[in-house]
């Protein structure tokens, strides 16, 4: 990677774009030109107070907010449209039920199981009417049966099923905060966050389906609350219509024994939230070992997201919209619930592997649905790409009009594939930038705004209100197309909310974020060109990207350690074709431990128990000692070259702290070491 570029022109070329490159021309007409584009969000900056509100405006509020932005109780966090009042579960279906959309479909989900013929075995469908009446249920037995009150917590470990939906709506119509575990974590990993928010209830399923074999999620929960003492019971959904073992009446409740003398018609009445109220709390990896707590008020949020699905995705009320992401990470909160349903869309949701029974399953659900917008993952198309075009050119896809990605940059290959093969050279195909902490996008291309113009493979400029910026160490602005650090300079509505941005820890927030610069600082590498499009490079920090997810170093490293065969562990990324990083470990053994072969099964198991599959190293070595500098600092970049057989390159800069001695030693041991014996 270059690290200076004159042009956004000669920025292309490094990053390999050297294809399609301004798209400005299939659309002749529809965007106005990027300057347009620069006055307008220059606008926005200036008269920011202004512009938030107008945009706040667009939603309905029981109370209209009193002020746009004012300091919360600790440095660093915001209270947005203070004095609002508002409910999400009203904003997504109540607000629909009373207009034309009540007889609208408001979700199409589809199982993974098939029937012989290959046609999926399960669709489930709901209007907004149909979809408000269950959540209306469900939000009756939490608050009277299991006595659910505002403020309290809940823990979902729900798999991609409508009954996870429905959980967080009738949650958040009653106030109580959730926190949506991803189903393919281990029990460690969920206990840890139950017992972070002190939730009162998990809810999940017998299990649920995954290419073809059942996942037995209530044994996984079981097993996490024998360490949560603030969990009263287990609420379970059937899925799968058995459990390996037995239901305990002390410890577990079906739902659907609970709904049944409900009564159908059950109302409840959505609770006058305040805007700066805690809607959920979602935990994602840092560079340090526990996962961070992030919290989402309510009416920021809200905003946020009814915004960017207008801007971003150019809703309008024909569209059926699938986001292909799991509701375990915020793409699936804010883009498959919230951000959809408050505009009343019609929204897929697909419970299982992208590629079973076949490889083109998520073409055929497309053709099934008619499906017009569409927003995936790099990584998911880098590996359908591996398996032919064929899959696809069988279903007609010509119902798409937009397509959208996000989890991590785009590369060329992979841009050109959405752009020719699915979207058919019609679509504006986008790299929506955002994070965990962002809440909904904040850096992408508006085909919605009709004002900028398409660039293959940035991820566009800063949406309107929104101040970003690419500095260097000391945060300074770097010219143009200069690789830096992506900070954003303002607050802005949908950040970590009050009370303390993080669950539970308002020092950690602040350290973490806002130390190293003064402002929010992303953790990610980036560029910014001459047209003020801002170009995602990857993270700078310990933080891995592995098929999309996060994973920290540090709380890999830390699992590996809890071992009892392992002394010292270090941890980093490697490139992969497809998942664009895995994690590789070199670890010490302690001196008594027998140097069998299952030293590293035994470990990538350990891993996988410990955290889920998606953690699990790759490669893990055996040596004698880490490659570290005199000051305990690990050498990262000599793990990476020896892990990808590269030489180690200029060793004169980065490696912060080590002399060049020092580092050629560290990778002479460590090739002695480990040459000839890579897995
Ligand atoms: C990366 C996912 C390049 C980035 C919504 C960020 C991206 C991290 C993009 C957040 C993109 C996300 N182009 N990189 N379009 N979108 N990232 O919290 O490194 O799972 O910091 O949120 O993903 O990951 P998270």
């Amino acid at each position: 990677m270059r690290t200076s570029m004159s042009s956004s022109e000669s920025l292309r070329e490094a990053l390999n774009f050297d294809e399609h490159l301004i798209l400005e021309n299939n659309w002749k007409g529809r965007f106005v030109g990027i300057s347009d584009y620069q006055f307008f969000h220059r606008q926005s900056l200036e008269n920011f107070e202004q512009f938030w509100a107008g945009v706040a405006e667009e939603i309905e509020w029981f109370k209209k907010f009193e002020k746009v932005v004012i300091p919360g109780e600790h440095p660093n966090v915001y209270k947005w449209f203070a004095g609002g009042r508002l409910n999400l579960s009203y904003l997504c279906l109540d607000r629909h039920v009373k207009s034309w959309r009540k007889n609208k479909l408001a979700l199409i989900w589809e199982g993974e199981p098939v029937k012989e013929d290959g046609e999926p075995l399960e669709i489930r469908k709901f209007t907004y009417f149909e979809l408000w009446r269950y959540v209306n249920r469900v939000a009756y037995v939490m608050k009277e049966k299991l006595h659910l009150k505002r403020g309290d917590r809940v823990a979902f470990y729900m798999p991609m099923i409508p009954e996870l939906m429905i959980l967080m709506l009738a949650a958040a119509r009653l106030g109580v905060i959730f926190s949506q575990v991803f189903s393919g974590f281990s029990a460690e990993a969920l206990a840890s966050r139950i017992s972070d928010i002190g939730a009162r209830y998990i809810f999940t399923t017998d299990g649920y389906y995954r290419r073809g074999k059942i996942v037995r999620t209530k044994e996984i929960a079981d097993k996490a609350v024998e360490e949560c003492p603030t969990v009263e019971k287990i609420i379970l959904i059937r899925r799968v219509g058995s459990t390996e073992t037995p239901i305990d009446e002390a410890k577990h409740a079906y739902l659907e024994e609970l709904l049944k003398d409900v009564n159908p018609n059950a109302y409840v009445q959505p609770e006058e939230m305040e805007s700066t109220d805690i809607l959920y709390v979602l935990y994602t990896s840092g560079t340090t070992g526990k996962p961070k707590g992030i919290i989402h008020d309510t009416g920021g949020y809200a905003v946020l997201l009814n915004a960017t699905m207008k801007w971003v995705f150019d809703i309008r009320d024909e569209d059926i919209f699938w986001c292909t992401a799991d509701i375990g990470w915020v793409t699936g909160h804010s883009y498959i619930v919230f951000g959809p349903l408050m505009v009343g869309t019609t929204v897929v949701m697909y419970e299982g592997a992208p590629d079973f029974p076949a490889p083109d399953r998520w073409w055929s659900i497309i053709e099934r649905y008619g499906v017009t917008i569409f927003y995936t993952s790099p990584t998911a198309v880098r590996a359908f790409m591996r398996l032919g075009t064929e899959h696809v050119t069988k279903h007609d896809l010509s119902t798409l009009r937009l397509i959208h990605s996000v989890g991590e940059p785009i590369n060329p290959a992979a841009w050109r594939w959405l752009f020719e093969l699915i979207g058919g050279g019609r679509c504006p195909v986008g790299s929506t930038w955002w994070m965990t902490e962002t809440g909904g996008i904040l850096i992408s291309h508006a085909p919605g705004l009709k004002l900028v113009p398409l660039k293959a493979g940035t991820n566009g400029p800063p949406l309107p209100g929104i101040e970003a910026d690419v500095v260097d160490e000391n945060g300074v602005s770097v010219p143009n197309g200069v690789k830096g650090y992506l900070i954003i300079k303002r607050p802005w509505p949908g950040m970590p909310g009050p009370p303390t941005g993080m669950y539970g820890d308002p020092e950690r927030y602040n350290s973490v974020y806002f130390s190293r610069f003064g402002y929010f600082f992303t953790g990610d590498y980036a560029i910014r060109d001459n047209d003020g499009y801002i170009w995602v490079l990857g993270r700078s920090d310990e933080v891995l990207k592995v098929a999309g997810h996060r994973i920290g170093t540090y709380e890999l490293e830390s699992t590996l350690v809890s071992h009892p065969y392992v002394a010292e562990a270090a941890v980093c990324g490697v490139p992969d074709d497809v998942k664009g990083e895995v994690p590789i470990a070199y670890v010490v053994l302690k001196a008594d431990v027998p140097k069998t072969s299952r030293v590293q099964e035994e470990l990538r198991k350990w891993v996988r128990e410990r955290i889920g599959a998606i953690a699990e190293p790759k490669s893990i070595f055996v040596v004698s000692r880490l490659p570290k500098t005199r000051s305990g600092k690990i050498m990262r970049r000599i793990m990476r070259a020896l892990a990808t057989g590269k030489p180690i390159g200029d060793i004169t800069t980065l490696e912060d702290e080590a002399a060049v001695e020092e580092v050629k030693m560290a990778y002479e041991a460590l090739l002695k070491e480990i040459g000839g014996k890579l897995e």
